[in-house]
This record gives C-alpha cells, structure tokens and sequence, in this order.
C-alpha cells in the first residue's frame, strides 16, 4: 500500500515538474503566430499554430507581450529585400518586442529567465506568442512603461539615437530639421534632438502640427501648405525618413559642411559636392548598450513613445496596412498577450 502510494506519489510529482519546467521553458507545444508563406501584400499573412522557435545557445527565448509594427514590415513581406535581408519564408513579422525572458542558452548570460525586456530581433519574428532573440538583441525594458509602451520604441529610438547621436554628433548650439516627425522614427528623434539641445524644424501634415508641438519641435512646417526649404535655412542637419522630392529639396537647406542622414535613398552626390555637404545613410542595427541608454532617458522622462494604437494579434493585417501607407501617427502596437500583472 505504502509503495502504490508513494509510486503514485512520485508519479504526480513528475507529471507536475514536467507541467511546470513546460510552462517555465515555453515549450508549448505550439504558439500563436502571423506567418507568411509567400511573399506579398498584407492579405497573405495567416493566423497559425505553429511549435515555438527553439533558443541556441547563444539564445533567449522571450514570451512576447506585444509588439510593434513598422514600415519595414510590409516591405519584408514584398519579398524584395528578401536576400539583403535574409527574411526567408515561412517569416514572421514584427522587429519591436517586448515581453519577458523565458529561458535562455548557456551563452546568452546577460539577462535571465523571468527579466522583462525590449529589443529589435534582427530577423523579425515578433507577431507571435515567442521569439529568440541574441544578446545584442534585448536590453531590460524601460520600468515607467508598459510592455505595449516598450514596444513602441526599439525600431524608432535606435534609428533616430544611432542617426543624431552616433553618426551627427548633434549638440547644443546647432539646428536640425526632422522630416515625418509625427511617424515612428521622427518622434523619437524630435525628443532626442530636445536632450542634446539642439533647435528642432520638424515636418509633418495638418492634422500632426499639433504632435510635433507637444514632441518639443521649435518650429512645426506643415508641408501640405508650405515648402520647408522656405523656412528652414542653414540648418546644421537634416534627418530624412522620407526621401525623393523631400530629399531632392533638402541640400539646399543645409550650411555647408552640414549633413543629410538619409533613411530611404540615396544621396545625390552631385548635390553633396555643389552644396559642400556631407551625408550618411543610415541602418539601423540593434544594440544592447543604446537601448539600455533610451530607456534611461524614458526611466528619468525625458522623452517617450507616441502609441497611438493598441490592436490585437488578429488585426495584424490591418496593422501592416496602416504602415504600408506612410501616414502612420506615432506607433501602432499589436498586443500578443495580457500585461503581467505586479
Ligand atoms: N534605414 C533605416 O535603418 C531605417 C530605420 C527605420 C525606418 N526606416 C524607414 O524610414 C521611413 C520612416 O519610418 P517610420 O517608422 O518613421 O514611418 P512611419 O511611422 O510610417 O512615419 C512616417 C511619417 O512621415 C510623415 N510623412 C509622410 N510623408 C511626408 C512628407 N512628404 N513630408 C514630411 N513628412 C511626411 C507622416 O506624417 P503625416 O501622416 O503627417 O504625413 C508619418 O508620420 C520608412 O520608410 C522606414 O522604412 C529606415
């Protein structure tokens, strides 16, 4: 009798560990997830069930909470970077994660299981209940956000910290002029722009003048009423997240020795040389040491995201829609699971 019950005993302590480590490693045996098996418009994404991604050793596995959606999305999609990119199918959208650390390989040493974080994973994958993501990935998310505020800001912050901070220098005393500065990039760079004390010219349309005042723009241009080039003159640097006509236009803007941070084309050289400019093109790549500095920034309130939309996972295609457009306010962020509570 004492050895049935203690067999018995055993076994249900088995059964609860094996539940347990289940629950406490993520391996369930499928996950929720937008995947796309052809490459595309928005509509061919499908809502699947498929076996979580399995961690390497130099690899977290995150349980997502939400995730934001970027213009890099449905231009992952179209397949036309595909090869430059190494999105190969079937590929999960969403570069802007933030959710909590569920297990982590032997050589990922800097955060642990149970750490709330954020990060850009290089190869997308955030539409989904989990992600891995590397090291160099993930930082601990900002404390005063919410994981659907965290999730607003890896894609955004890093292009606009690495373009003003590490490539321009921008500092105080000098002038920048921020094209799209009520999209996902330019808002954070409006606010990074303020902290490194420099003036702020931002663009953006009618219905955003009122954003880009509240972000801390000097001078807010509406370029569906008036040429920017008009108003801003000898400016120190011009971020451009939005290029061709706007790009064109820009050089002349700039004092010489001035730079252009281009985002989407390429500068003319032509222009550089007549203008005595300079220009960088910029690619955004995730770091660890650059979201952990952003989030100092959040932490003290110095600067923030714009959400302006919260959507479930199931409206993940009209989510890539909305940034197929190019008029996006702020971030919209797809909501995976519940906020952990405490
Ligand atoms: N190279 C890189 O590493 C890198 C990194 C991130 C993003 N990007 C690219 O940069 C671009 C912007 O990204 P995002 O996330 O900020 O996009 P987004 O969230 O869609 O925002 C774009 C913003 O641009 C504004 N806009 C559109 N046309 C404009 C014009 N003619 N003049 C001034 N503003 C205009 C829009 O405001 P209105 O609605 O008021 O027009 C919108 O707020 C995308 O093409 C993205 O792929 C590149």
């Amino acid at each position: 009798m004492r050895t049935t019950f203690r067999l018995l005993w055993s076994l249900t302590v088995f059964a609860i560990g094996c539940s347990r480590a289940a629950f406490a490693t993520g391996e369930k045996p499928l996950m929720k997830a937008v995947v796309a098996h052809e490459y595309g418009a928005p509509e061919v994404l499908k809502f699947e069930e498929v076996p979580p991604p399995k961690p390497q050793d130099d690899e977290a596995l995150v349980r997502v909470i939400a995730s934001g959606v970027n213009p890099a999305d449905p231009l992952t999609l179209s397949g036309k970077y595909a090869r430059e990119w190494g999105t190969n199918l079937p590929l999960i959208p969403g570069y802007e994660i933030a959710g909590i650390i569920e297990k982590t390989g032997v050589k990922f040493t800097s955060l642990k299981p149970g750490d709330a974080v954020y990060g850009y994973p290089t190869f997308g994958g955030g539409w989904a209940e989990y992600v891995v993501v590397k090291e160099r990935e993930v930082a601990p998310k900002p404390k005063s956000l919410s994981f659907a505020e965290a999730a607003a800001v890896p894609m955004g912050a890093l292009t606009a910290w690495q373009a003003l901070v590490d490539v321009a220098q921008l500092h105080a005393g000098q002038t920048i002029l921020i094209h799209g500065g009520s999209g996902g990039v330019g808002s954070f760079a409006i606010q990074i722009a303020k902290v490194r004390g420099a003036r702020v010219i931002a663009t953006a349309s009618t219905a955003n003048q009122d954003l880009l005042r509240q972000l801390g723009a000097d001078v807010a241009i509406d370029y569906t009423k008036q040429k920017f080039e008009e108003i801003a003159k000898d400016v120190d640097c011009v971020l451009d997240p939005v290029g061709k006509d706007t790009l064109a236009r820009s050089y002349a803007v700039l004092k010489k020795g001035g730079i252009i941070l281009a985002l989407v084309g390429q500068p003319d050289p032509e222009e550089l040389k007549k203008h005595e400019i300079r220009a960088a093109g910029i690619w955004v790549k995730p770091n660890p040491k650059d979201l952990s500095e952003i989030a100092q920034l959040i932490d003290a309130g110095k600067i923030k995201p714009t959400v302006t939309q919260i959507r479930p996972l199931s409206e993940a295609i009209a989510a890539e829609q909305q940034a197929e457009t190019h008029h996006t306010r702020g971030k919209v962020v797809l909501r995976i699971a519940d906020e952990p509570k405490g």
